[in-house]
């Protein structure tokens, strides 16, 4: 996708051939900086401090931190210790995991010095696998817009979304929003109703910010909004993207996506869950197993703005001492959702349904 007309992606090798740049996303909107990788340690914490997060770009990080630590030192242990450091960084996103389990897997039996080439063979296939599964969510994902802009006559599709699941969240497209930057560009009237997303405002900050660059009509509204506008017919249909998936459809999401579905549930507005086969979790068995990360309390106790001098600082919005809770995500159980949007087409969210379009999972699964 494009940042001021230029295109861009979230994360990238350097020229120099191993070093790995990103865009800080602490920055965005205030601020388009990025920064440089050298170490495995680094890409951990980009992906701690959420310099990058959203599930698929921390997959793709934690790969590339993989290829970092190979190149100090490609020895069995550092392996090892690279990928349990680079694991234990957000416990709820599984591509985190997943990304890891494929750099074993393709590293593991390898001598040391064959590492170094393939760590990185690997991570740039892993980078270039997530940006043709968004595409394919996106191609997926937009006859469901058409057909509501057919029944609308024309008139805009108002889609609510939660979070950041763009492009900022993964490579290129990102996953819910893929089908509405493809439905766009295909001419399709599209408008997102942009949930700010607190604590971390990653709604305000990014999502806002995506679609504003590509030209796409939205407008922010506070998280609590959403239930009223779809009481009042505003909201055509829910996409939002997810962290893990069980294999009978429940999901996790950034916090707060829960009471979205419900509100898309009691006003029959539809809900659907966009993402890559690598988020979902075959391990598991439904959404209670899904570990919530609880993070920092500074998080609910502040803000994070431009002043108007316009440095970007953090704000108090509670008195001193405030107690505070922050689970960073929360379970959709599969029965409040209409449909799953994946690279290999839409379905139900259900066991069935996600072994329609995954059968290869049947074995392995029951
Ligand atoms: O905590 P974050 O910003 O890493 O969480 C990301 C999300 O929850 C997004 O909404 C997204 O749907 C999942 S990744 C596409």
């Amino acid at each position: 996708m494009k940042i001021n007309g230029n295109p861009m992606r979230t994360l990238w090798l350097r020229p120099d051939g191993w070093s790995v740049e990103i865009i800080d996303q602490t920055r965005l909107p205030h601020a388009l900086e990025t920064v440089v990788l050298k170490t495995a340690d680094d890409a951990a914490y980009a992906i701690q401090a959420m310099l990058v997060r959203g599930a698929p770009l921390i997959g793709v990080t934690a790969a590339y931190g993989v290829a970092l630590a190979m190149r100090k030192n490609a020895s069995d242990a550092s392996l090892e210790e690279a990928i349990a450091n680079l694991a234990a960084q957000r416990p709820t996103a599984v591509n985190l995991r997943w990304a890891l389990e494929e750099m074993r897997k393709a590293l593991g039996p390898l001598s040391a010095e064959d590492r170094v080439p393939a760590a990185y063979r690997h991570a740039g296939r892993i980078a270039e696998d997530d940006v043709e599964m968004c595409r394919m969510i996106g191609a997926n994902g937009v006859p469901l817009i058409r057909e509501l802009a057919h029944r609308k006559q024309g008139a805009p599709v108002n889609i609510l979304t939660h979070c950041n699941a763009g492009w900022l969240a993964c490579i290129d497209w990102g996953t819910a929003t893929s089908p509405i930057y493809q439905a766009h560009d295909a001419g399709i009237p599209v408008h997102v109703f942009v949930d700010e997303t607190r604590p971390r405002n990653q709604g305000a900050s990014l999502t806002a910010f995506e679609l504003g660059q590509h030209g796409v009509p939205h407008t922010l509204i506070c998280d609590n909004a959403g239930g009223h506008y779809m009481q009042h017919g505003k909201v055509d249909l829910v996409i939002t993207g997810t962290d893990r998936v069980a294999p009978n459809g429940d999901v996790a999401n950034k916090i707060g996506t829960y009471l979205k579905a419900l509100a898309a549930y009691d006003n029959h507005v539809p809900f659907f869950v966009a993402f890559p086969s690598s988020t979902i979790d075959w391990t598991i068995s439904d959404g209670t197993e899904i570990p919530i990360e609880e993070r920092d309390a500074r998080e609910v106790l502040s803000v994070q703005g431009r002043d108007p001098a316009g440095r970007i600082v953090q704000m108090s919005i509670a008195p001193p001492g405030t107690p505070a809770g922050n689970p960073a995500f929360d379970v959709t159980p599969a029965r409040l959702i209409t449909g799953l949007i994946t690279e290999r087409g839409m379905c139900r969210a259900t066991r069935e349904g996600l072994l329609s379009i995954y059968p290869e999972r049947e074995i392995i699964s029951v």
